[in-house]
């Protein structure tokens, strides 16, 4: 057995309270060595893991590493929501009782850490100083190395984070263990994988997985499943699965600040980053603050603040390249530290490459390897399947963003101007619909639709309502949530405007995408700041107030006719189809309230009008 007192004073590491959890989890697990980690380690890390091949050199201070075939997406089906109260049961949360959660995943995690390293992970969802820091420290404990660099990239890592808390017990005991990936009947019926967040008891306890998604608990399963939980226990926050980013027009000298909800793989990264400075002449700058998580409050002046929990972004590799988005390619340069998992790679070259990096694939494909490690000069005639994982991804720290905001850590969060919501659509979503009520915004965000991805296990392009793009992150019941989001921005004596937003509209037939997509999104954004400051009014619809060509600038873009027009107008008989759908969706909701109803029988009437 490992003297776990001994590890931990040697660390320096004094919250009684983390130490007696470190030594609770590692009775259960029993790890040959414990290591506590601090974001000052990642030099020795690093050369650890390419010692021990779980991380490939992929140019200078770049890494490669694949994560086991079987392992490659968040599974939603095996995540669970914890906790000692039946109300918190949703219709998407997989609730579950605490007490029988924890006790089945104990007898999992019981003895898998053998002859592995435990790190033991102190971190803070938050920028120090925050307001919400109360809700940002977790100490995440792990048996794989490759997730303590992807955490030292994604969250602020270090021991000074747990030992100076104002309440020492108020940290998130998040417990990771990877299990043995070859024997865990991954999809069957007899998956052994559960991913499990105790939230009333601030615990999370995930079997199975070493892939992002399910392994870095900071992210996912703390910065948004518990923070989601925590924001209404203490009725002061939201935690959403939003991107943020901060707009300057620089002839007015106004800054803009907008946040927004997609679901994943559906474009908050590339929106958040690839707006880049020169995105429209030189007239706007754009900022990146966050791509992926943002947490919400009311601030004493009445105002709506945000920040980005995260310290690092953990983005899809596929499609990333010079024109979609330099400034994801410049984060990732030589020299970052980047990791990429599940693109594909050549080991004599340490080069990677991932589908629409470059227009073709490379030329001559001696040495190249797919993402699962099989060499491709091997493959059969006709075997076209991709190279990289459609999920592969990079991870590389704010710090690396090129258009990171100067504020970015500043503790007091931005002001919000603007809330969007999105997704991929292929039809009936226009371009951009804006929505200045408060309950026809919670309303639209409780109906978003759109189609799944690659992100999430074995759901690619199956049409869904994800409200809020939080339906894998819910952690208590819908009709809950919507009435927090009411209370919440409610409080606001300056309300932003919100918007539907659709950058994935396609042509029936050949099915290309009607917009341009990526750095031209911006002028949809623009068109919305300006329409909520009054500078121009849009054109009414029954669900909200639509460009007119005129009013967006398109200045430089030579987009068909038709095509514009389809993506700025409404279909009125595809949406009066839709409020059916979207009554029986709302009607899982038990308890939702009056309002949302209202809101819902307001555009009903209005496309019934129409
Ligand atoms: P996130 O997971 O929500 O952060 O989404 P990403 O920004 O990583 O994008 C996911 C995928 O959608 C990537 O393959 C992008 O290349 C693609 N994508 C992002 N924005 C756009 C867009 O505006 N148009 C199109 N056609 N594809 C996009
Ligand atoms: P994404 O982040 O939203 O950028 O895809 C990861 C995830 O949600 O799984
Ligand atoms: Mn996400
Ligand atoms: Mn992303």
């Amino acid at each position: 057995m490992v003297d776990v007192e001994k590890v931990l004073d040697e660390a320096g590491l004094k919250n009684p309270h983390v130490r007696e959890y470190v030594a609770y989890w590692a009775g259960v697990t029993e790890p040959e060595r414990i290591e506590v980690v601090n974001a000052s380690d990642d030099a020795r890390l690093v050369a650890e893991a390419l010692e021990a091949g779980e991380l490939l050199p992929a140019g200078e201070g770049l890494y490669y590493s694949r994560s086991y075939f079987k392992d490659t997406a968040r599974s939603e089906e095996r995540t669970i929501v914890a906790t000692s109260k039946p109300e918190d049961k949703g219709v998407y949360n997989n609730w579950r009782d605490a007490e029988e959660m924890t006790s089945s995943q104990l007898e999992r995690m019981r003895g898998q850490s053998r002859g592995k390293t435990m790190y033991v992970i102190p971190y803070l969802m938050a920028p120090p100083g925050s307001p919400l820091e109360a809700y940002a420290a977790g100490v995440e404990v792990t048996d794989n190395r490759p997730v303590v660099l992807h955490m030292i990239r994604m969250a602020r890592v270090g021991t000074a984070h747990v030992d100076n808390l104002e309440d020492p017990t108020s940290f998130v005991r998040a417990v990771h263990v990877t299990g043995d990936l070859e024997n865990l009947g991954q999809g069957t019926p007899d998956d052994q994988r559960y991913f499990v967040t105790v939230a009333d008891q601030r615990t999370i306890l995930h079997f199975g997985s070493s892939y992002g998604g399910n392994a870095l608990l900071g992210k996912i399963a703390h910065g948004l499943r518990q923070a989601c939980y925590d924001g209404r226990a203490s009725g002061k926050f939201l935690a959403e699965q939003f991107m943020l980013l901060g707009i300057t027009d620089h002839e007015t000298g106004k800054k803009y600040h907008v946040c927004g909800g997609f679901p994943s793989a559906s474009g908050k990264t590339n929106l958040a980053m690839t707006l880049a400075p020169d995105a429209m002449g030189s007239r706007y700058h754009v900022e990146f603050y966050g791509d992926d998580i943002a947490w919400l409050w009311v601030g004493e002046d009445g105002k709506v603040y945000a920040m980005n929990p995260e310290n690092g972004v953990f983005g899809v590799a596929k499609d990333t390249n010079e024109l979609t988005n330099p400034t994801a390619l410049d984060s990732i340069k030589p020299g970052s530290g980047a990791i990429f998992t599940n693109v594909a790679y050549n080991p004599d070259t340490q080069e990677v490459w991932w589908e629409g990096k470059t227009p073709e694939y490379p030329a001559d494909v001696t040495g190249w390897e797919d993402w699962k490690g099989e060499k491709i000069s091997d493959r059969e005639a006709g075997d076209d399947s991709p190279w990289a994982h459609p999920n592969s991804r990079f991870t590389t720290t704010l710090a690396n963003v090129p258009n990171v905001a100067g504020d970015f850590e500043d503790p007091a969060g931005v002001p919000v101007d603007a809330i969007i919501f999105g997704g991929r659509t292929r039809d009936r979503e226009p371009l951009v619909r804006a929505i200045t009520d408060l309950a026809e915004g919670v309303y639209d965000g409780l109906t978003l639709g759109a189609e799944a991805t690659f992100a999430a296990d074995g759901l690619d392009g199956q049409l869904r309502y994800d409200p809020m793009s939080m339906r894998p992150f819910m952690a208590y019941a819908e009709a809950d949530y919507a009435a927090h989001w009411l209370k919440i921005i409610g409080a606001a004596t300056q309300q932003p405007i919100f918007a539907h937003v659709n950058w994935f509209q396609r042509d029936a037939e050949d099915g290309h995408f009607l917009w341009p997509g990526y750095r031209e999104n911006l002028r949809p954004l623009l068109w919305l700041v300006k329409y909520a400051a009054g500078e121009v009014s849009g054109r009414q619809t029954p669900v909200g107030v639509l460009p007119t060509e005129e009013e967006l600038d398109l200045t430089g873009l030579d987009l068909p006719a038709d095509e514009l027009a389809r993506i700025l107008d409404i279909d009125v008989e595809r949406w009066r189809q839709e409020m059916g759908f979207r009554e029986e969706h709302l009607q899982q909701f038990d308890g939702l309230p009056e309002e949302i109803w209202e809101a819902h029988r307001r555009v009903a009437q209005a496309l019934a009008d129409a």
